[in-house]
């Protein structure tokens, strides 16, 4: 975990002094990212527990975004989640991903 916040740390301070770089983690924020997490978790388990749905928590947040982003654009095809990706705009997604790295996996 604190090598979590480290990272969120200078991730934090690397990205507003770079503002416009391409990364897809760009705006994140931990506390918006489990504020919109209430959504997903209503299909998701928020313990991590895969019920026939994925589970999502602990994925790295680099690939959680380019996935969501993959869904947004339709090069993954998933009708319920290319829906819930297309109402989400750049930060959501990154402020999405930060906080699902960071919630424990059942493994
Ligand atoms: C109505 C149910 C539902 C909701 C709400 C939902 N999802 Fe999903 N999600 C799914 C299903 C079903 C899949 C599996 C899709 C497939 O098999 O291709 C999935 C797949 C995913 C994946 C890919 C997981 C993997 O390992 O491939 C991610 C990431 C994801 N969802 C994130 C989210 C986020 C973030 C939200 C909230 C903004 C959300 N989902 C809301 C049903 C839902």
């Amino acid at each position: 975990m604190r090598t979590f916040w480290t990272f969120f740390f200078f991730a934090t301070i690397f990205c507003s002094s770079h503002a416009k770089t391409d990364n897809l983690l760009d705006g994140a924020d931990l506390g918006y990212g489990e504020y919109l997490s209430g959504e997903c978790v209503t299909c998701h388990s928020k313990d991590g527990v895969d019920k026939g749905i994925p589970a999502i928590n602990g994925l790295d947040a680099e690939v959680f975004a380019s996935i969501m982003h993959a869904y947004k654009i339709g090069d993954m095809d998933h009708p319920v989640m290319m829906m819930v990706a297309s109402r989400l705009d750049e930060e959501q997604i990154a402020s999405l991903a930060v906080y699902f790295a960071a919630m424990p996996d059942a493994n």
